[in-house]
């Protein structure tokens, strides 16, 4: 009989890979994970930290210190090891040049495997790493995938949900573009239990303003220092976020997440990662959304892909 089981990779076993882990055993998604990192020691250590909370969990998933040759029959790999963070003063494009070097020790040793499923890259600059490891590991785009801004539209919709004091899952709204500063929120297409937002803050002024926008909009860009500066590091968001991209996979899901995915034509742009609504199924991403925005919006947009493309020539 042959039973296919279903194996994640993680590498780097700093707090957002381990959190990754915890998420995906506490979710049951996967049969198997394997952990790698530089510091084995505390990798293992996280190894049996998180195999003996199997007891209490839905399924019995198998964890284990890994090693590049695991790669081979993964179906998912997730990159989450980073330089530190600490030196990055706010911008996540700073920990580009160091963040590179790692990476493509990484992607060799991940494709010398001969593996062939999907990699999630989680590590920053997230946008420019995706390109990065796309264009190195050989692999087609629709198998490469950034975390982009989907952690950056979780934070969205809590924000929009506290305002309006709504559950954050019945908030229709994204981020896209980068995954930073130049990121924008294409507020035409928010719907609030299929309310459009101008018209639901329009019927609530006296509660909640009229023009909580700008508001939001700099609470969703700067949530992740607000974390970070008080606590070092933010992790249970990106690995929430990052494991609602394997379940889309593993699940063949078709839902549409906003990822940083490769411009082929769309939004007028061409070989370029950046996060945009995609549809997501066992093959990866099956289908970009182009959304109708209005001028401003897509101007807005258009920024946010000139800034990213403007550190491309620091790939070569
Ligand atoms: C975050 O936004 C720092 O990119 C990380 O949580």
């Amino acid at each position: 009989m042959n039973i296919q089981k279903s194996k994640v990779v993680i590498v780097g076993a700093g707090n957002v890979g381990v959190s990754t882990a915890f998420c995906l055993i506490n979710q049951g998604l996967c049969d198997e994970i394997a952990l790698i990192d530089l510091n084995q020691e505390k990798a293992f250590g996280e190894v049996l930290d998180l195999s003996q909370s199997i007891e209490y969990m839905n399924r019995n998933t198998k964890i284990k210190l890994g090693t590049y040759d695991d790669c081979q029959d993964a179906n998912i790999v997730i990159i989450t090891a980073s330089v530190p963070v600490h030196d990055a003063g706010n911008d996540r494009l700073k920990m580009l040049e160091p963040t590179k070097k790692v990476m493509k020790t990484i992607v060799q040793q991940i494709m010398g495997s001969g593996f062939d499923g999907h990699i999630i890259i989680v590590s920053n600059p997230v946008d420019i790493m995706s390109y990065y490891v796309y264009k190195i590991s050989g692999l087609p785009a629709s198998q490469v995938i950034g975390s982009g801004t989907t952690l950056d539209t979780a934070r969205l919709k809590y924000f929009i949900a506290q305002k309006i004091q709504v559950d954050p899952r019945s908030v229709h709204a994204l981020v896209i573009g980068e995954h930073g500063d130049s990121e924008m929120i294409p507020w035409s297409t928010v719907r609030i239990g299929g309310k459009d937002i101008y018209s639901v803050v329009k019927d609530n002024a006296d509660r909640i303003g009229e023009n909580p926008y700008d508001e939001m909009k700099k609470d969703t860009i700067q949530a992740g220092w607000e974390i970070f500066n008080r606590k070092g590091n933010t992790c249970y968001g990106i690995a929430s976020s990052t494991v609602g991209i394997v379940k889309t996979i593993l699940h063949n899901e078709n839902k549409i997440l906003p990822v940083s995915t490769l411009l082929q034509g769309q939004y007028g742009q061409d070989q370029l990662y950046i996060s945009v609504p995609a549809i997501i199924d066992k093959s990866g991403v099956r289908e970009i959304v182009e959304l109708h925005m209005t001028d401003e919006e897509m101007q807005e947009f258009q920024k946010s892909c000139d800034h990213l493309k403007s550190f491309y020539d620091c790939l070569d």
